[in-house]
């Protein structure tokens, strides 16, 4: 066995700020999930109850099996835009009939779950994890369609929720449509476009244009139920597969349908055998710990093995080169019974060294078809003279290289920094990682806020001299320090989860937990590394 030893002092006072540090910015969070929670507000949220109706998250909580967890996605959507945090849908991972479906839900206590500009964009990244992972998907509908004062942001990309649908039906993924209230106008492909559709009784109202739209297009008069009501669907037009008499009937068909769909995940559960000491060991460590592990101030560096301790199968690691490129740490371990392939920052920056392991470490992980993991707390890759004449920039891209071309799904966990092109290479965002959490801790932007405000200085000074004017110092003073702010607070975590930079801010506690659930939804895909397809390797 190779099982890390901790060297974490948790009666020390370093321990007791970090954590204090970590447990105030998780209050902060906690306040935000609140309000993400409490949907549209007291107001709305009685007068759906008085309608006789369930709110999205507890359609969502029957829809389940029984005490099994939800993995919801980026519950701070839209936080710091004009929109209500949470964007008028739910949206996650979770088990119905055994089988882990992505689940979105409008939420119609918040403008009639009408769809902003980051409703639709969490929307599109449940429908990408579903694609990606091959996990049914479950729409529960009631959304007031376009929020119409925002539609010229969502109206064009919009269609992509309608191309999703049939393409996810294409490559054999089910999706299966519950329509709750009202699906109007291109909410009405939603079940146009699904497998399965089940629509309940005098709730529903699915069409094109509702009877004031037909009154003016054509003079006809209509109701409600006639033009789109479930019992002219599941009657006439024959776009309801299946007739609910109530929301709870309607969620019950939904996991028969469920049920009877034959589905089989790609790979199959970890082999219990392979862990004899038990099914799973847990961590030898207390995951508690893990508050306690990140220092408040970011250029505080700290071992990632402390966090690997407490995230792994029995805190077992093998490391590789462990004694070369010591700023990032890889090797190999089990979560959950799951085999990953960990990189994990050390000190911060990447250097050649690092890079150029972490691109071998990449391609070994391809060739043994293992997902890969990568905890960042990067401030980048190394400038000046002796790294850029040591060929920093061609490590650097070997090293982006192995990440953009990698097939094993990657998981990544934003610890503390993630700035720079080591956002890039440690697999951010647009890398496509299959899932991408953040702890309240994290920051990310392309470098730290100080640096930014130094630099545009500099670049401001020498324009200045260029030109052959003065140069205000007062005014450069004032500048740098509302350039830091600004910097300083568009890098926070709630901040990028506002703008679904990532799927979520996590409790570090809950780390291991989150991860197992991502690394059982993806093998309801097969997962298999690319054979020598990766792009030309500057050496
Ligand atoms: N865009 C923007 N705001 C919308 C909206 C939309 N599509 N749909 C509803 N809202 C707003 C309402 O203006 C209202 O705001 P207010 O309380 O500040 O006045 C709030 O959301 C709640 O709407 P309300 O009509 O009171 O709720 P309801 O539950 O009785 O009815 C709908 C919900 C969706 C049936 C109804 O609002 C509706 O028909 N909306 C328009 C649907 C439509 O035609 N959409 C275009 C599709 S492309």
């Amino acid at each position: 066995m190779t099982v890390l030893s901790s060297s974490l002092d948790v009666a020390g006072p370093d321990y007791a700020a970090a954590r204090a540090a970590m447990l105030e910015r998780l209050d902060a969070v906690g306040a935000e999930h609140a309000r993400a929670l409490a949907g549209g507000g007291d107001k709305y949220v009685t007068r759906h109850r008085a309608r006789g109706k369930l709110l999205a998250r507890e359609r969502v909580e029957l829809l389940l099996d029984p005490d099994t967890p939800f993995l919801e996605l980026s519950p701070l959507a839209g936080w710091g835009s004009d929109y209500t945090v949470g964007a008028s849908i739910v949206t996650g991972v979770g088990v119905v009939e055994g089988v882990e479906c992505v689940i979105t839900a409008n939420d119609p206590t918040v403008r009639g779950g009408a769809s902003n500009p980051w409703t639709l964009k969490k929307a599109l990244r449940a429908n990408e994890i579903a694609f990606a992972n091959r996990l049914p998907v479950i729409s529960l509908v009631e959304s007031g369609g376009a929020d119409l004062p925002s539609q010229k942001e969502i109206f064009i990309p919009g269609g992509g929720l309608f191309r999703d649908l049939t393409r996810l039906s294409a490559a054999g993924v089910p999706t299966v449509a519950v329509v709750f209230g009202n699906s109007t106008a291109g909410g009405a492909y939603v079940p146009g476009m699904s497998d399965h559709v089940i629509m309940v009784k005098e709730q529903a109202k699915v069409f094109l244009g509702g009877p004031p739209l037909v009154k003016m297009a054509t003079g006809e008069e209509s109701d409600d139920e006639s033009l789109g009501g479930a019992e002219m669907h599941a009657g006439v037009s024959g776009l309801a597969d299946h007739f609910a008499v109530d929301e709870l009937d309607a969620l019950r068909l939904a996991r028969r349908v469920v049920g009877r769909l034959n589905w089989r995940k790609a790979t199959p559960d970890p082999d219990p055998d392979l862990d004899p000491a038990g099914f799973v060991s847990p961590p030898l460590y207390d995951e508690d710990e893990l508050l306690g592990v990140v220092p408040g101030d970011l250029k505080v560096p700290f071992d990632p093995r402390e966090v690997i301790a407490r995230v792994v199968d029995g805190s077992d690691f093998d490391e590789v080169k462990a004694r070369y490129g010591r700023s990032l740490v890889v090797g190999w371990a089990r979560l959950h019974g799951y085999p990953v392939g960990i990189l994990a920052n050390a000190q911060g920056v990447l250097f050649s060294e690092e890079s150029q392991k972490a691109a071998q470490f990449i391609q070994l992980a391809n060739q043994r078809d293992v997902p890969l993991v990568f905890l960042h707390n990067t401030t980048g890759y190394m400038v000046g003279r002796e790294y850029e004449q040591g060929g920093i920039i061609k490590h650097g891209a070997m090293m982006i290289n192995a990440v953009a071309n990698s097939r094993v799904p990657h998981l990544s966990v934003f610890m503390g920094a993630s700035y720079g092109a080591g956002h890039y290479g440690m697999c951010g965002r647009a890398f496509d990682p299959r899932f991408l959490f953040a702890w309240p801790s994290a920051k990310s932007a392309v470098m730290g806020p100080q640096q930014l405000a130094g630099v545009l200085s500099i670049v401001a000074r020498q324009s200045a001299v260029a030109r052959g004017r003065p140069y205000d110092d007062e005014a450069d003073a004032a500048l740098r320090e509302m350039v830091e702010r600004q910097i300083e607070a568009e890098s926070l975590a709630m901040f990028l989860s506002g703008r679904l930079y990532d799927d979520g801010v996590i409790d570090p506690r809950d780390t291991r937990t989150v991860l197992g659930m991502c690394l059982s939804a993806i093998h309801s895909a097969p997962v298999e590394g690319v054979r020598g397809g990766f792009g030309v390797f500057r050496m």
